[in-house]
């Protein structure tokens, strides 16, 4: 028997804020009240002065995902690891369905490779990229036997994830009925393409064409489309990774016509704005991701909606590849890029810095209550994506995921420090306020300051259950 009682901390969930003990038994919240008395035996932690959270939801990640030529530089191992350092307990990776294989193939090769090594809770989405009746047979499976209810289809890179929209409305169309969640990827790929192209040709090659190549209104167009489809299709929709007002302005005006719309953002579109790109140097590779940063204008569009529940989740889209090539071995990194940008693979680290850093921006700059900073990184995402109640929250029955966290503390970024295998951090020697002090994964403790007491292997894969959000 495991048990542990947290003494005196300040319970923080979605709804509500108090001082009291938690008792975790067995992997699960057990009891919840002032003055618990336990008996012999039973390891008592007094968290005075902490908050006591629950376990971060990361519904957005990329752990050794093989992306085109090459991979993502964390494995499982070391990107859960990451995540548990930063007080995330769950995360959710994709299963990519190949042009040979089925959803159901994709997932359990995912299952192989993510079982014997991930350090916290997990689940997959399923990036589907090309539907047929046999397709939408194992989808179907997927969800009623398999507890994959979310499916990732792309709207932009042609020729390799980019599905069609008849594609896109079939998917909407019966995993909606089915109770799932698609989630777009929402950029005009075509278009885009033609862009990159047309920039190459021109002799511009250098990183900042990355974001010259992707403007802002193309994501809106894409986003516009997808919600039609969802009208069309009677089904819920989610948006990953919004960075512009032009995404945001047709989420808001759906959601107002009482269309079931969801969507994220993630920490670097908050962080960061396109003033990085006004460099030609190699080094602003770092913040080549797709979408890529927006301006300042946007930025503000992105904390209205995060307030007034325009947008419901907050994940990192953690897809990290080196800067230096070869390091830890890794091949086909950033520096693929060096002579054309369109050949820097996309993406950024942020899996470890997720909490802290939005508890900074977000919480400590009054723009987020605790509340509200609870909801949109652990308990909405767990609803959105059939987690909850077993994750999200601190209730008695549920996994007891718990995080405990220092708002008084402070902490200097360094890539040197995070536990990600990615060679740099967007934070390099930022100043937060705020830490991540232990993080219990079912009721084990697995972080205990800078030690690890994690085991690879130790995460489960969560079955999950269909969208809760009405
Ligand atoms: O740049 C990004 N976001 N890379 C990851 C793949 C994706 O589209 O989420
Ligand atoms: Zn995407
Ligand atoms: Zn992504």
């Amino acid at each position: 028997m495991n048990t542990t009682l947290i003494r005196n901390g300040r319970v923080i969930t979605a709804t509500d804020d108090y001082v009291a003990d938690v008792l975790m038994q067995d992997g699960v919240i057990h009891a919840i009240g002032k003055n618990l008395a336990v008996g012999e035996g039973v390891r008592i932690i007094d968290a005075s002065g902490l908050y006591v959270l629950p376990g971060g939801v990361d519904t957005h990640v990329h752990l050794q995902n093989i992306i085109g030529p090459t991979v993502t530089c964390d494995t499982f191992a070391s990107g859960t690891r990451a995540a548990a350092f930063g007080g995330t307990t769950t995360v959710v990776d994709f299963a990519l369905q190949t042009a040979q294989d089925s959803p159901l193939e994709a997932i359990a090769r995912a299952q192989r490779l993510a079982d014997p090594q991930v350090n916290i809770d997990y689940s997959l989405h399923v990036i589907v990229t090309r539907v047929d009746a046999q397709v939408l047979a194992d989808v179907r499976h997927a969800m009623r036997h398999e507890g994959v209810t979310s499916f990732k289809m792309f709207m932009a890179y042609p020729g390799v994830m980019m599905a069609d929209d008849a594609a896109i409305f079939q998917m909407l169309r019966q995993v909606g009925a089915d109770g799932g969640m698609v989630a777009l990827h929402a950029e005009n790929g075509t278009v885009i393409d033609l862009l990159i192209r047309e920039a190459l040709e021109a002799g511009h090659t250098s990183p900042r064409y990355h974001a010259l190549t992707r403007p802002a209104i193309l994501e809106g167009e894409a986003t516009h489309r997808g919600i039609r489809l969802a009208e069309l299709a009677e089904a819920q929709i989610y948006f990953v990774h919004v960075s512009s007002n032009q995404a945001l302005k047709h989420i808001v005006t759906a959601r107002a016509e009482g269309i079931p719309v969801f969507a994220e953002t993630c920490p670097h579109y908050l962080l960061f704005d396109d003033s990085v790109y006004n460099s030609d140097e190699f080094e602003i590779a770092k913040y080549v991701m797709t979408p890529p940063l927006r301006t300042s204008d946007d930025q503000k569009h992105l904390w209205r909606a995060l307030r007034y529940d325009d947008l419901q989740v907050i994940a990192t889209d953690h897809c990290p590849f080196c800067m230096k090539e070869g390091h830890l071995g890794y091949q086909r990194q950033k520096m693929s890029g060096q002579h054309d940008f369109s050949k820097i693979p996309n993406g950024a680290p942020g899996i470890e810095t997720r909490l802290v850093s939005l508890f900074d921006i977000g919480v400590m700059q009054g723009k987020l209550s605790l509340n509200r900073f609870v909801q949109l990184t652990s308990t909405t995402p767990a609803k959105l994506f059939g987690l909850f109640p077993k994750k999200g929250t601190i209730a008695v029955g549920s996994d007891a995921d718990v995080v405990l966290f220092d708002p008084a503390a402070t902490q200097v970024i360094h890539a040197e420090h995070l536990h990600s295998q990615c060679d740099y951090t967007l934070l390099e020697g930022r100043t937060l306020r705020g830490q991540v002090k232990k993080v219990f994964l079912r009721g084990e403790l697995i972080v205990d300051g800078e030690q690890w007491l994690g085991r690879e292997g130790m995460g489960r894969f969560v079955p999950r259950g269909t969208v809760q959000a009405f």
